[in-house]
């Protein structure tokens, strides 16, 4: 999957990964909090960081770590206060290309919906490396049919119908070029809301409401064009996100062999929970490098 859908989703401020929000931020926080109390003044590494959510609340609730993060997006984790600052972050590197020896060793590594998107095949083999001997590793990854994966297929249906040929984006991207008028485009609109396909309103809204303004900036006889196209590419790299995110996710069993090598052992998958309605978000891999 292309780097720039990930820059772009960064640089629009995102600080979580897709579907980290409200309930599941609050458990998937503890979830690393409780984690980071068990460990010593260890090394850590976040693998496919993001802005650094799975550090970050590591070093809030345990000051003594060493704590390291690698992404090829172009970011920069969120900053820290304090003693518990970031050692270093490795941004703009790509873990299934570059030179994984260039980012040394570590006690530990961990992931929050980030190592799935990589490798299929021999995944442990391609990241032992990073893991000094003995090291372990705790990989939070997407659970297939588990809560964020419901709502990304949601999404990927709604924004399959947008950008689809004759649908709204495409209708108005001619009327943004001059060749056709807004009261097709509003048309398009209308039919949209009315049609079956429709499930959430946060993204159509968002949509419809950008598609919107647009118009108005063209009636005040500003061109809107590069505005628009600006604005599709950022709900393609929308779509190819959450369709990459869908594709990552994986059951316990795939999980099982994914991460099981002859180089691991103690290799534990379980079933994350929100648990005020026992609904499950996420599977956490546990293991060690021999
Ligand atoms: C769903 S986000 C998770 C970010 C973070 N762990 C969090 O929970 O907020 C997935 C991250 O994986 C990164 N990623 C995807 N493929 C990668 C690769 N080949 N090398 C390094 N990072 C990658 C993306 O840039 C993105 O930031």
């Amino acid at each position: 999957m292309s780097r720039i859908a990930w820059d772009s989703f960064w640089e629009l401020g995102g600080t979580q990964a897709f579907g980290v929000e409200g309930r599941a931020a609050i458990e998937l926080n503890e979830y690393w909090q409780k984690f980071s109390q068990t460990l010593n003044a260890e090394s850590v590494l976040d693998l496919c960081a993001g802005r650094g959510a799975v550090g970050t609340q590591m070093l809030l609730a345990n000051s003594r770590l060493s704590m390291y993060g690698v992404d090829y997006a172009k970011v920069t984790p969120e900053s820290i206060d304090g003693n518990a600052a970031w050692e270093e972050f490795f941004s703009g590197f790509d873990l299934s290309k570059d030179q994984l020896e260039r980012l040394g060793s570590y006690d530990i590594c961990v992931s929050q919906f980030g190592i799935e998107y990589l490798h299929r095949e021999k995944a442990f083999e391609h990241f032992s490396c990073l893991m000094k001997p003995g090291g372990r590793f705790n990989f939070l990854v997407h659970l297939k049919g588990g809560a964020i994966d419901t709502m990304a297929s949601e999404k990927v249906k709604e924004l399959e119908v947008l950008l689809r040929s004759g649908g709204v984006l495409d209708t108005a991207e001619s009327f943004f070029m001059g060749r056709g008028s807004a009261g097709e485009v509003v048309h398009t609109i209308q039919d949209f809301i009315a049609s079956a396909d429709k499930k959430t309103k946060s993204v159509s809204g968002q949509v419809i409401s950008g598609i919107e303004k647009l118009i108005s900036m063209t009636r005040e006889g500003h061109s809107s064009i590069d505005f628009f196209r600006a604005f599709k590419q950022r709900v393609q790299n929308d779509f190819q996100r959450t369709e990459s995110m869908r594709h990552s996710a994986m059951s316990e069993d795939e999980a099982l062999s994914y991460f099981s090598s002859e180089l691991t052992t103690s290799v534990r998958v379980e079933y994350v929970f929100l648990r005020d309605c026992m609904e499950k978000v996420a599977l956490s891999v546990r293991g060690q490098k021999v």
